[in-house]
């Protein structure tokens, strides 16, 4: 791959993180790369201390699923800009209901951006000082961190504040070497750490959703599995748009609508079966390149109980292991016992 993306292959030569069971669906597909997590972790944990504000770019179509749960560990407390980035391809009602999310978060401000514009991107700088209006100046320069999961835009948004090609963008190998350190303004310090950020998944329709969006590597997942998932998504809220875009009559279960729109795009083989993976490249291309409209794969409702069912699912399975040890002990106390009587 090379692009930045989570990639399936070549299994990374350092032992691969143990996914939990609840990110099964994916363990087969997605490989973690700990030794990037670990310099990644090391580096933003050294810049902390001096920073005073920590920029995290999340995906507009997919703020929840696109969030690094180790950022929010490190910089809780942390005066916080949640920029929600590709707002020009995300539903303006679902990002103004994410917006007023996070705004209603303590010491946190959010604001809708298309990375590539110019303009809006300096509102950025704005909503900086606004956090922490006692800085400024060079005695006390405002200084900020800028995190984001790879492919969410960060190096376009360098680029489009410096107005130069400070940071590769698209299809150049996604890891920052060295750290940058961007001076916006006088008095304002913009750094971008190296490694990457990638986003733990642990929670299965984030997973779906992170595919969906072009964020995973395309080796990385089945594309059938995720083009399914992006119809029942689409079924909820947008199926008008998808109807008009596969010229479909009717929309049935999702396998019919996959189908019907393998049919619409050539994907039959001899015989009259539809190749599933094609239909799936063909719906989720269209996705990916906008050409189904503003769409926004989650809300913040949705993604809070997504949340919710699954820690009650961890919670679940701690209890389980919990009485599995407990019944291992008493059968070990017991085989013990018989054992001291027949001795006796
Ligand atoms: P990264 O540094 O966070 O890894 O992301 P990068 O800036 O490289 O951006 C990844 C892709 O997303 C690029 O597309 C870029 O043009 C696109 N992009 C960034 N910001 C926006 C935005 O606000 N709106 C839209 N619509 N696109 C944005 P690319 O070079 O074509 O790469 P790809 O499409 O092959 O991934």
């Amino acid at each position: 791959m090379g692009d930045g993306r989570l990639a399936a292959v070549p299994v990374p030569p350092w032992p691969r993180a143990t996914p939990t069971a609840a990110e099964s669906s994916f363990q087969m597909a997605i490989q973690w790369f700990p030794g990037h997590m670990h310099t990644t972790r090391k580096a933003i944990a050294e810049r902390l201390p001096d920073i005073d504000v920590v920029i995290e770019l999340l995906d507009a179509r997919l703020p929840g699923s696109s969030a690094n749960s180790l950022l929010a560990e490190m910089t809780q407390g942390k005066p916080a800009l949640k920029v929600l980035n590709k707002q020009d391809l995300a539903d303006p009602e679902l990002t103004d209901a994410w917006l007023a999310h996070y705004r209603a978060q303590p010491g946190t401000r959010a604001i809708g951006l298309d990375a590539s514009v110019a303009g809006p991107a300096k509102a950025l700088v704005a909503e900086c000082r606004a956090l922490v209006p006692n800085r400024g100046g060079m005695v006390k320069p405002v200084r900020v961190l800028i995190c984001g999961i790879p492919n969410v835009g960060k190096s376009t948004l360098i680029n489009t504040l410096v107005g130069k090609r400070a940071a590769k963008t698209g299809d150049e190998p996604g890891i920052t070497k060295v750290e940058q350190k961007i001076v916006l303004e006088n008095g304002f310090y913009l750094f971008d750490t190296p490694g990457m950020l990638w986003p733990r998944i642990s929670i299965e329709q984030s997973g779906y959703n992170l595919a969906a969006s072009g964020a995973i590597g395309r080796n990385a997942f089945d594309e059938a599995e995720v083009a399914l998932e992006l119809i029942a998504t689409l079924k909820r809220r947008y199926a008008e748009r998808l109807q008009q875009r596969f010229s479909l009559v009717e929309l049935g279960d999702d396998e019919a609508v996959l189908e019907a729109i393998g049919v619409k795009r050539g994907a039959k083989i001899r015989g009259g079966a539809v190749q599933m993976h094609k239909a799936a490249e063909a719906l989720l291309g269209d996705y990916r390149a906008g050409l189904l409209g503003r769409i926004t794969l989650e809300t913040p409702e949705e993604m809070a109980e997504w949340r919710r069912a699954q820690a009650e699912e961890e919670a679940r399975r701690a209890a389980e292991r919990e009485a599995e040890k407990a019944a291992d002990k008493l059968r070990r106390s017991g085989r013990r016992q018989a054992s001291g009587g027949d001795a006796g």
